[in-house]
């Protein structure tokens, strides 16, 4: 029997691992989706392949997604080069740059969410299919945008209920801050070269700042001994007063959030604002989810420039989240009615009269003829509340039996008063 890949999971409401439950799934999708319109962001649906240029400009060439190859590539008939996205913020500028949304009204605010693809090892909260929820305000260099971003980020995990949350907000600076840094790092750590990680060897030329989010204990070893100074340290004049407009706002609106001088995060596309949201009970894999602004990106994908701020929320650790803090998902309704054929002759009979019930009514039918002992069994194990028999008897004389199956009452109805037993209120 074929099997699905490691890492990547079915996604259905009987599934065994509390993530993988659909309706968990559409309860945090719903969620984020009634938070981000009711802030006026517009959805967008953008495709899960694009040109690999696209994705490999967008996250960087530094990145960890590029460094360890973590992006699924595929080539097409034509010979082009493909990739499955990593991250969708560089697929939505695209699109912004590709439909010449820079004339629109700035802002632009866009949403989405969806499957992403990398190339992970597999561990809880890890996995190379996995789900996100995803926000870009376009067009605007103003903290206040950082804010509200940070601002609606919150308000998903809080309305779904989390409270376990940590926000933890720092400032990546300006490209020129971050050259200063880089040197004063790679200055830093050079003599120690040779006892850092193979991973931040790699990282000491090309992005050292990374060697300060290492999840080696000797980087970390390293780190600690070196008392390295924060990033936060070489901010320039504006990036300095960027990122404090940001923390003043989120004090204005009452947002707990710490500054840690220590986000880094794993995409090379960001400047200044760069935040990550932290849940205690999840393990190692903290993250629920990250952010920050990207006012280069544009360019880098050949675009004008376009200032953007955005975040992404991972859908399957917000679902472990859940589960840790025993929040109840409101269950899926079970159908009201289950018309069950006795015969073959009932059986288009018992669709029809299911069709001209719904959608008031939720109707589910047996489909295959069965006896009323069988019908009644399925019929509580789908949880309905009645069951109406299609038999012989019942055609010869024009009614339905129905049953209620809590307190056993059964009558025979004529397909009028059925219709008018469920034109009130859902009898349910
Ligand atoms: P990111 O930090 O790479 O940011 O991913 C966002 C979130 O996706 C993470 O915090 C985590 O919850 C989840 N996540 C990441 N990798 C995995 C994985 N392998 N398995 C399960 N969940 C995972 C971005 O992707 C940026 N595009 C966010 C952004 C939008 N920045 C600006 N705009």
């Amino acid at each position: 029997m074929l099997k699905a890949v490691p890492g990547t999971n079915d996604i259905f409401a009987q599934a065994r691992e509390y993530p993988f439950r659909e309706p968990v799934f559409r309860y945090i999708t719903q969620t984020a989706e009634e938070v981000l319109r009711g802030a006026g962001a517009q959805m967008i649906h953008t495709p899960i392949f694009e040109y690999l240029e696209v994705l490999q400009k967008g996250v960087g060439l530094t990145s960890d997604i590029v460094v360890k190859k973590e992006m699924y590539v595929l080539e097409d008939r034509g010979g082009r080069v493909l990739g499955l996205r990593p991250e969708p913020t560089a697929s939505i500028v695209r699109a912004y740059n590709e439909h010449g949304m820079k004339v629109w009204s700035q802002p632009v605010r866009l949403f989405t969410w969806g499957p992403i693809f990398r190339a992970e090892r597999q561990q809880k909260g890890r996995y190379k299919q996995f789900h996100q929820v995803d926000y870009e305000a376009l067009g605007l260099a103003d903290p206040l945008l950082d804010a509200e971003a940070i601002a609606l980020m919150v308000r998903i995990y809080k309305t779904l209920g989390l409270k376990n949350l940590e926000v933890k907000l720092g400032s990546v600076g300006d490209p020129e801050d971050r050259l200063r840094y880089n040197e004063y790092l790679r200055e830093l750590f050079r003599p120690h070269a040779e006892k850092l990680s193979e991973d931040s060897r790699v990282r000491l030329e090309a992005n050292p700042m990374r060697i300060l989010d290492s999840k080696s204990e000797i980087d970390q070893q390293i780190v600690a001994d070196l008392q390295v100074k924060p990033m936060l340290a070489f901010l320039g004049e504006a990036s300095r007063a960027f990122h404090e407009k940001v923390c003043y706002y989120l004090e204005r609106l009452g947002i707990s959030f710490s500054v840690d001088p220590s986000i880094v995060r794993g995409l090379d596309y960001y400047v200044r604002t760069a935040w990550e949201v932290h849940h205690a009970q999840i393990g190692a894999k903290s993250a629920l989810g990250g952010g920050g602004r990207y006012d280069g990106l544009s360019e880098m994908l050949g675009g004008p420039r376009v200032p953007g701020v955005g975040f992404g929320i991972g859908i399957e650790r917000v679902a472990i989240a859940l589960e840790q803090e025993g929040i109840a998902i409101p269950p899926d309704p079970s159908p009201t009615l289950y018309l069950a054929p006795l015969d073959e002759p009932a059986q288009i009979e018992a669709l029809a009269l299911a069709e001209s019930l719904r959608p008031k009514v939720s109707v589910e039918i047996g489909y295959t003829p069965k006896s009323p002992r069988k019908a009644l069994e399925d019929a509580l194990k789908k949880g309905a509340c009645y069951v109406g028999f299609l038999g012989e008897g019942e055609r010869a004389r024009g009614v339905i039996t129905l049953k209620h199956l809590e307190s056993g009452e059964q009558k025979e109805l004529e397909p009028l008063q059925l219709h008018s037993l469920f034109e009130g209120p859902d009898p349910k």
